[in-house]
């Protein structure tokens, strides 16, 4: 094996990745970029939060996934398995060598995670405890874990905030699930040195691949900012709430720190890279965020004069819950992954509104609204199965 310049840390050469969540949003985009960086990938998603389709009138196929693979040119090995099922992502997990996972399965709808709480620590906690045991019963102890600038909790004036700001305060059953899986890989790392751990807090992830061709499922019953915008703007929804005018900021809206989701799952590719050349690395956190401060309103002008479209705003009060301001410091990303947010917020409008433009249902449409590969893959599909109402698994991200 090689040696690592100024270290005495072998190389590892990596193939096999197992991406859970992989239907979803940032799952998806994530293979897209790991299968570009060349990898294969594994990947494992039960359509709680993403569409599949059933086939033959058993199997299930992602159209999300399938899409990826015409994009690439690259076959991706996908099962339809529920990570609460642990003997079936055992089998899946064993029928190859894996190197890493990165685990994006989980319910993420901040507002839904209050009214079904057993849902969410169920399927995130108890789904992730699965994962970890059948990796640890694979010998394979490398983790990238989709994590979330939620687990800080309310930052005050603390920005823009550091992966030293403690964690917890969180307010709500979604980010509580993220805050308690971080604590638990802390304590699973310290009985246990073989663990190699990056947990990557997110900030808000928007956009889609500048084909167009995948993206966000836009009709989801809690949306965020971005889709739910896309949606009045293509005339589907009447009007955007904005949520509270009298914040201390800019304009008197909140601010977030956007990200281009294909900046994010670079982020992934980057933190994959940090584990494979640092085999002791340990846990580390890691923000994957722009550094930028955005007001919703300098978003939704941004969105209007790239999409040429004019939204009906309707100002309404302080959404529950809701902080007044996050962004991210992402120097330390920069420093120790070497990678940084590239894309500008006119990117993020402009790729989200191809996605929107070409798919105003998602992957929901008809089949005649699928593209020409995908359609001709799904010829044997009986339906497309909406499995968004079961709550008994787990999605992608
Ligand atoms: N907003 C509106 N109108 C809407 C939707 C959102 O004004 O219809 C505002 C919100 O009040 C907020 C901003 O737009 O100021 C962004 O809201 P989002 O719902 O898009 O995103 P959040 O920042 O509330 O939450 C997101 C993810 C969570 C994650 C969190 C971390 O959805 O999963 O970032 O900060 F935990």
């Amino acid at each position: 094996m090689d040696r690592v310049e100024g270290t005495s840390e072998p190389h590892r050469e990596w193939k096999t990745i197992f991406v859970t969540g992989g239907a979803g949003y940032i799952g998806s985009h994530c293979i897209l970029t790991l299968l570009e960086a060349g990898y294969t990938v594994v990947t494992v998603d039960n359509f709680t939060n993403a569409v599949g389709i059933v086939k033959d009138g058993h199997s299930c196929v992602a159209p999300s996934i399938q899409r990826v693979e015409q994009i690439t040119g690259k076959k991706v090995i996908f099962h339809h398995c529920d990570l609460l099922d642990k003997k079936k992502l055992s089998e899946v997990f064993a029928e190859q060598k894996i190197d890493c996972v990165i685990h994006f399965a989980a319910m993420k709808a901040v507002g839904e995670s209050m009214q079904v709480p057993f849902l969410y620590y169920k399927n995130n906690i108890m789904g992730t405890i699965n994962l970890l045991e059948v990796m640890a019963e694979n010998n394979c102890h490398e983790f990238v874990f989709s994590s979330s600038c939620t687990v800080y909790g309310d930052p005050g004036d603390a920005l823009p905030i550091t992966e030293e700001h403690p964690t917890g305060g969180v307010t709500n059953v979604y980010g509580r699930t993220k805050f308690f899986i971080e604590e638990m890989l802390k304590d699973i790392y310290n009985a246990d040195k073989r663990w190699n751990i990056v947990l990557l807090r997110y900030f808000n992830p928007v956009g889609a691949h500048p084909s167009g061709i995948i993206g966000e499922d836009p009709t989801k019953p809690f949306a965020n900012l971005m889709p739910y915008m896309a949606q009045v703007a293509i005339g589907t929804k009447p009007s955007l709430t904005i949520f509270g005018t009298d914040y201390e900021t800019e304009d008197g809206t909140g601010v977030r720190d956007y990200i281009h989701i294909m900046d994010l799952a670079e982020g992934h590719v980057a933190a994959l890279s940090k584990l494979k050349r640092e085999p002791s690395l340990g846990l580390k956190a890691y923000n994957l965020g722009t550094g930028k401060g955005v007001t919703v309103l300098q978003l939704v002008h941004t969105f209007e004069r790239v999409t040429g479209t004019t939204l009906t705003l309707d100002l309404k009060d302080r959404r529950e819950g809701d902080i007044v301001a996050m962004y991210a410091d992402p120097s330390l990303a920069e420093k120790e992954l070497g990678w940084t947010a590239k894309r500008s917020i006119e990117e993020m409008c402009r790729d989200f509104w191809k996605w929107q433009t070409q798919n105003p249902t998602g992957y929901r449409g008809d089949v005649s609204h699928m593209i020409p590969a995908a359609k001709s893959n799904l010829s044997e599909s009986a339906t497309v199965s909406l499995t968004n109402g079961n709550h008994s698994a787990v999605n992608g991200h």
